[in-house]
């Protein structure tokens, strides 16, 4: 089978969100492996458009560069966090290009291509037709100014940018002008009968094909594939001038990735792809992109004479802490960030955890995440080997048993995996954890009642302790090959402590008996809590104070917090706002957003580091006074205790501007 993920767009870091994805696939296709499936996971950087070529002209490089150093840190990202592709590609290959062309001449052969000219703003300074998201302006619903030009922040609408009122090009600022072009389009309702079919047939959840049924009944309209140069992609033939838009050869880019790997593998491409292909094929995707997947591309596919997926899966998105991932929270965390912190095996357990087959959100709960992993991995699962390994290395020099004591116990743990592998099967791997958690704390029970610190004392029941440390660690084996597609890491060091190398599926069958172990290390330390705040911290840090480039609508994130919900008065009053004289304000070495500030609050001083040396220089604050939140819980940084937080407004960056009071006031005053 062909596994494939959404290709990140190549002009912005990996964050926890993406991860969900590429986590949850990687555990299926690892899952799918152990079965004895031949499973290939491909994925490749998605790297054209607009936004990229724009990104790379602000960084003063050409798009090619930039492509490549963020291919670089992607795939770094999804090592570090053990996702393991066959492949990963990007769509600016020959092979895409080539793949590309084969479908568009395709299409344009069976009629399915259309040509006409359409109107669209165009920006007569930076000499470029604008998108939607490049346009700014005046809300027509609701008057908010800086909105862009599909939809609203502050009140949702959605239309489209001459609706806007004084739209101007975020590009160059120029009021945009209506100018002709001629534009190429895929006939999608050409295909209505062929996707009423092809989505109704068990490929899809069913929130998505309900959605689809909406999408059925508002008409399936021609879709713009065509962009105008100047634009970064690959032209189309014979239309010197005209590019493909990107979402056109993005999911191509799964038939190019694979096409790579095919070819240094000696795998034949056509059995894979072509039209009534054996081999079965998989998405998955976010559900903000499930229009493009299982309208245009499934269409696109049977109407170039290749295979179709054999399904898509859909996830939901990820929040932290219950809310939308947010950069002054400090919950927009890059998952570079993550691994400078903490172990990525918590994460993907937490996810792992947390995952089901339907497309709800789901949320990391910093607090829930710290004890989930603490309770269930180092708590049940590690500890099974850490109380067993010892008795064994130090009294049987690593000798296991020859046989084990309770074979019904082995046999209900092998019994077990059937549900289990449903589940994973099923993509309900919240389910498959629970069933696991399940056995681990039978597994525990069992150690705790056969009690073998108890029979160590007593030299003629030596025999027992040991049959009884084999099966604990029989049982931690199977655990770990339940275990092995979410915690690929941990389940390879288990089984070389266990002597042990076949953690496939099967591998469980046979009981851990006669070998000799390992000496123990541990497989698994706690997460602190301290660490979850540094990375907080950090990611706080990593906050790029500069006017949010836009991306590709589908993707959008919020430019600004809106206005949070409404707190109740006793919430407000117990915030302590003192005003505070900064006595002192120097760099912080190593901290380039950092200022290390001593305040005064009349008598009591306090360390406090603020994000703004983006605005002020040192000497632009000592003497002035300001507003602080005085009994905000202390917090360890990286470099030193936070006493406290200052006060200040703005986008970030030169536009920061803190409080200060009224003249008269003295430090220490409180703020009602
Ligand atoms: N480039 C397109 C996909 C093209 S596929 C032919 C794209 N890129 S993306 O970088 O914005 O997103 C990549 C994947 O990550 C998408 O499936 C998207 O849904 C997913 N996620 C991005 N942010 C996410 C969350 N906050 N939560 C969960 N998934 C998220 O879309
Ligand atoms: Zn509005």
């Amino acid at each position: 089978m062909l596994i494939t993920s959404a290709l990140p767009y190549a002009n912005g870091p990996i964050h926890l969100g993406h991860l969900v994805e590429y986590i949850q696939t990687d555990i299926w296709a690892r899952f799918q492996r152990a079965r004895g499936h031949e499973a290939i996971y491909v994925c490749a950087d998605d790297a054209h458009g607009t936004p990229i070529m724009l990104k790379a002209r602000a960084e003063g490089i050409e798009p090619e560069e930039l492509i490549t150093r963020v291919r670089k840190e992607h795939e770094a990202d999804f090592a570090g966090f053990l996702v393991e592709f066959n492949h990963y590609h990007s769509t600016h290959s020959e092979e895409n290009r080539y793949c590309a062309t084969r479908i568009y001449e395709g299409l344009r052969a069976a009629g399915h291509i259309a040509v006409r000219t359409i109107q669209q703003a165009y920006d007569p300074e930076a000499g470029m037709f604008l998108p939607d998201r490049f346009i700014k302006g005046t809300c027509p619903k609701c008057g908010a100014a800086d909105q862009y030009g599909d939809s609203c922040e502050a009140c949702g609408a959605t239309y489209s940018p001459t609706d806007l009122i004084d739209p101007v090009s975020a590009i160059s600022g120029a009021r945009p002008v209506a100018r002709d072009s001629e534009h190429y389009f895929f006939r999608l309702a050409d295909f209505e009968a062929f996707l009423r079919d092809w989505t109704g047939s068990g490929r899809l959840q069913s929130a998505i094909r309900n959605k689809l049924n909406e999408w059925f009944e508002a008409g399936l309209a021609d879709w713009d594939i065509s962009r105008d140069a100047p634009y970064f992609g690959f032209e189309i033939p014979d239309a010197p001038g005209k590019f493909f838009y990107v979402w056109l050869d993005a999911p191509i880019g799964y038939m190019a990735s694979f096409k790579a790997y095919a070819e240094a593998n000696g795998l034949d491409f056509d059995a894979w792809w072509g039209s009534g292909a054996e081999p079965e094929m998989y998405h998955f995707i976010g559900k903000d992109i499930a229009y493009f997947h299982t309208l245009f591309w499934p269409a696109m596919l049977q109407g170039a004479g290749f295979r179709t997926p054999t399904a898509v899966f859909c996830h939901g998105f990820l929040t932290v802490n219950g809310q939308k991932m947010s950069k002054s929270r400090g919950t927009f965390i890059r998952a570079r960030d993550f691994l400078d912190h903490l172990n990525p095996e918590a994460l993907r357990y937490y996810f792992a955890a947390k995952l089901g087959s339907g497309v709800d959100d789901i949320d990391l709960s910093l607090d829930d995440f710290v004890q989930r992993v603490n309770a269930d991995l180092v708590g049940k699962v590690v500890n099974i080997a850490s109380r067993c390994a010892g008795f064994l290395t130090k009294r049987f020099d690593g000798k296991l048993a020859d046989t084990l004591p309770r074979p019904d116990m082995h046999a209900h743990f092998v019994a077990a995996g059937d549900a289990i592998a449903a589940a994973y099967e099923n993509r309900e791997y919240s389910l498959a954890m629970r069933q696991i958690m399940a056995l681990a704390d039978q597994a525990n029970q069992y150690i705790d009642e056969a009690r073998p610190w108890v029979l160590a004392k007593d030299p003629e029941r030596s025999g027992e302790v040991q049959a009884i440390c084999t099966q604990g660690l029989d049982l931690f084996r199977i655990l770990i090959v339940y275990l092995a597609p979410v915690l690929p890491r941990l389940a390879g060091h288990a089984a070389a402590f266990l002597n042990q190398e076949d953690i496939s599926w099967d591998g469980r069958l046979q009981p851990l008996t006669g070998g000799r172990i390992n000496a123990y290390v541990p497989l698994m330390t706690r997460v602190e809590p301290a660490s979850v705040e540094a990375l907080i911290e950090a990611s706080r840090q990593d906050l790029e104070p500069t006017t949010p480039s836009p991306t590709e609508s589908n993707a959008g994130m919020p430019a600004m917090d809106p206005i949070a919900e409404t707190i109740d008065y006793e919430t407000f009053s117990r915030i302590d706002l003192r005003v505070a004289r900064i006595a002192a304000a120097e760099y912080v070495e190593g901290a380039d957003k950092l200022l290390r500030l001593t305040l005064d609050l009349g008598g009591e001083q306090r360390q406090v580091f603020a994000g703004i040396r983006s605005a002020y220089a040192p000497e632009d604050l000592a003497g002035r006074l300001t507003v602080m939140v005085a009994n905000l819980a202390p917090r360890k940084m990286r470099f030193g205790v936070s006493e406290g937080m200052v006060l200040a407004a703005g986008p970030g960056g030169q536009d920061l501007f803190i409080l200060t009071p009224d003249e008269g006031a003295q430090p220490g005053m409180r703020i009602k």
